[in-house]
């Protein structure tokens, strides 16, 4: 057995809340953590009518409980109902063109939704373990291989947003005393299938290969620190699991592939070819607001104190994510497709 399926198997019967389980992120975690045998609840928004969450039929697997997390008394109600041991918070408005359109609903919601959940925490009792993930972007300046303790005060209302998440979480963590550890995860973009969001390179380019249309890029130079949907949520069980162990591990993680960068048009060349029937054609188009051209991450923290590393590789992403939207095309089951992901990536892990 490797590292990863140890550490899944400590969440066997243990109840895990998942805020923000009806999205792309959130339904992936749902299905590792039925996999393990947890009990399982999610708390977020309904799903979008065209959503992993519901071409997988999560309903199945996970109690789910719709609501929002601006509503502080809901919001609590829910989590003393079921009285989780280990929450996730990935609920979130996680878009930066979005958080320029709406700034106001976009602190609302990532900034006091973290804090309604840091009350929930504070003043609830029985929780093991707490991991609130935020961003990469959270950083002030963003330049090569930004470090944990780096200065914090991303550009734009979203990353802004996650950035005082990340202050409210140092805050309670310091103020009071919690009765589980805490930590924040700095997670860069996140390749996978299932994720159907606007805006976003890989299903921009699933989008646009299923039209049979040409690719459109925005930063075609830009770099981002991609990684692989289960390379990153494996990340967050990490944290969970290990500073359960060893509170003196709770704090902030970047959650960053190491030496394997590369410019989202290279990329999305990857994901053309790996699409086959001749489509390989991208052009850059403008953009209007500002996005950081060169974004990394340190990941030697997370790397030396909890043992994690990614095992897929950009190339893997590509070739993962593609079969998912063409099994999803061919009508397949979903929800046995995924698992089936989840088994290959873990055994690969093992490796
Ligand atoms: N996908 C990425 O590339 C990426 C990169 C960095 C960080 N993140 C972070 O990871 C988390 C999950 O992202 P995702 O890609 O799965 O996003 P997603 O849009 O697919 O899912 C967002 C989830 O949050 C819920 N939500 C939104 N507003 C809510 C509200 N007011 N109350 C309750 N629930 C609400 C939605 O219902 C949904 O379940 C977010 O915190 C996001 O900021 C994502």
């Amino acid at each position: 057995m490797g590292v990863m399926t140890d550490r899944l198997s400590l969440f066997k019967d243990k109840r895990v809340l998942i805020t923000g389980h009806t999205g792309f992120k959130g339904s992936w975690l749902s299905r590792i953590f039925a996999m393990a045998g947890a009990e399982l609840a999610g708390y977020a928004l309904p799903a979008e009518e065209l959503s992993m969450y519901r071409l997988c039929k999560q309903d199945s697997i996970l109690k789910s409980y719709e609501g929002d997390v601006r509503d502080f008394s809901h919001l609590r109600s829910i989590v003393n109902d079921f009285s989780p041991e280990y929450i996730f918070h990935l609920a979130a408005q996680p878009l930066v063109l979005e958080g320029y359109s709406y700034p106001r609903e976009t602190y609302e919601t990532n900034f006091m939704g973290t804090v309604n959940l840091l009350e929930c925490i504070r003043r609830g009792r029985g929780f093991r373990s707490v991991v609130l993930i935020t961003t990469d972007k959270v950083y002030r300046e963003q330049k090569n291989a930004c470090r944990e303790d780096d200065a914090l005060d991303g550009f734009d209302p979203y990353s802004n947003s996650k950035s005082c998440a990340e202050l409210a979480a140092a805050c309670y963590r310091r103020s009071f005393a919690m009765s589980a550890p805490i930590s924040t995860a700095r997670a860069g973009n996140t390749l996978g299938g299932g994720d159907f969001a606007a805006n976003r390179i890989l299903p921009d380019c699933m989008r646009a290969l299923l039209k049979g249309e040409t690719v459109q890029v925005r930063h075609p130079y830009s770099v981002r620190p991609y990684l692989y949907v289960l390379d990153t949520l494996c990340a967050y069980i990490s944290i969970a699991v290990r500073q359960a162990e060893q509170i003196e591990l709770a704090g902030a993680y970047n959650v960053a592939p190491g030496a394997e960068i590369i410019q989202t048009g290279v990329l999305v060349e990857k994901v053309c070819r790996e699409w086959g029937e001749g489509r390989s054609s991208v052009s850059s188009m403008p953009d209007a607001w500002h996005e950081t051209e060169r974004l990394q991450l340190n990941n030697e923290k997370i790397r030396n104190s909890l043992h994690w590393r990614p095992h897929y590789s950009i190339d893997d992403a590509v070739r993962e994510t593609v079969a998912w939207t063409k099994a999803w095309q061919c009508g397949e089951d979903m929800a046995l497709f995924t698992d089936r992901q989840i088994r290959a990536y873990l055994e690969s892990a093992a490796k």
